[in-house]
């Protein structure tokens, strides 16, 4: 069961129940898509997996700024972790994928990812016998773009983590340390705001905000207006989701913080990183005057949001 804080107080929401199951073997749709997301035959030159970039023992991203797909190019934005991907309404930093299904396909046929046409993608899993029979047997059919996506999406659903430190805080017997308590009371209070956009169970609005990072010359990627148009969208990005953030280093749409230090240092006062940003959301428009004890028990907080169950990878 995944639980979630009300402003400030302790109830406990209960937010929906999780179920998973993992390979081998593999007999669900889930099970091939775990295969699947392993599987670099879906890239150009069969270098390059989903898991590559989006590596299990780093909360499913990357460690740099930028990943490396085919090829020499690195990726635009950093490589966001998909734990706990079920629920969003949007993918990508800019949401321009409205379901995992529509999303999967698109790292594949991108030419700086896997750099494999679709339909390509789809000869190859239908040449190969393993695959063949695995699709035969779980969707009474040969691989096709729709049953492909759709195992890709499935296991990627499965992969909700509701086991870390805070969720069994919510048990009294495994109480939070005083520093991460004080954390919590941070983040959802007035002073950090941080429960303002990073809310509910897995700690994002689901909502495009602007804290700053977009300044039209050295910080120049619009975000989601480039899918919108709208001038209020400039330099808004997707909120992310906070779970197991602390093993998902670097930070931000183009991964420019290396630590959480670095995050929370700016959020307590952007203006002294980013000179003049354009259209930075109201309530970081003033510092937030956080101590440095006060910093340093919000990272304690976070640090308290990692599940690392789907850590290890079985490919
Ligand atoms: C070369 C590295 C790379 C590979 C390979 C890759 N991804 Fe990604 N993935 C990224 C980057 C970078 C983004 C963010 C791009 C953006 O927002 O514009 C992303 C975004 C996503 C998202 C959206 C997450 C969110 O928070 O909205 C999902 C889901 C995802 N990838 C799944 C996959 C799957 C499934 C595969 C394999 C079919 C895959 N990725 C292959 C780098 C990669
Ligand atoms: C106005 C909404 C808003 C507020 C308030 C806010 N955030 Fe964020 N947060 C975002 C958005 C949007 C991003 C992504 C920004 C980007 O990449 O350009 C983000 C990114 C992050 C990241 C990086 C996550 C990753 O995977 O890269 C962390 C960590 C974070 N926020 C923590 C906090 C903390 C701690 C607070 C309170 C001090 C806070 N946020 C307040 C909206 C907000």
């Amino acid at each position: 069961m995944k639980k979630w804080l009300i402003l400030g107080s302790l109830a406990a929401v209960v937010a929906g129940a999780v179920s998973f199951t993992t390979v081998p073997p593999v007999n669900t749709k889930a099970a091939l898509g775990e295969k699947l997301f392993n599987e670099k035959i879906l890239s150009k030159d069969s270098s390059v997996s989903c898991a590559s970039c989006h590596i299990p023992s780093m909360g499913f991203a990357d460690s740099t700024a930028f990943s490396i797909g085919i090829g020499e190019t690195p990726t635009t934005r950093n490589t966001p972790s998909v734990l706990n991907m079920k629920h969003r309404p949007y993918f990508f930093w800019d949401g321009r994928a409205a379901s995992l299904e529509q999303q999967a396909l698109m790292p594949i046929a991108n030419k700086d990812e896997m750099g494999l046409p679709v339909a390509e993608a789809v000869q190859r899993l239908r040449a190969n016998k393993t695959y063949r029979n695995l699709f035969l047997k779980i969707f009474g059919s040969l691989p096709t773009a729709k049953n492909l996506s759709a195992a890709l999406a499935a296991y990627e659903k499965t992969l909700e983590t509701d086991d870390s430190k805070f969720d069994l805080s919510f048990d009294e017997e495994f109480p939070l340390t005083d520093s991460e308590e004080r954390g919590r009371l941070l983040f959802v209070g007035d002073k950090a705001k941080c429960f303002d956009c990073h809310m509910g169970p897995d700690f994002t609005n689901d909502d495009f905000k602007n804290i700053g990072l977009y300044n039209g010359t050295t910080l120049n990627d619009a975000g989601r207006f480039k899918i919108t148009g709208k001038k209020e969208d400039l330099g808004k990005f997707k909120t992310p989701g906070l779970r197991n953030v602390a093993i998902t280093a670097p930070y931000m749409h183009n991964g420019m913080f290396k630590t959480l230090e670095e995050v929370v240092d700016y959020y307590n006062n952007p203006r002294a990183v980013v000179k003049d940003p354009v259209n930075i959301d109201e309530s970081l428009r003033e510092p937030l005057e956080l101590t440095a004890d006060e910093r340093t028990d919000l990272i304690n907080f976070l640090k308290t949001l990692t599940d690392k169950r789907f850590n290890k990878n079985p490919y």
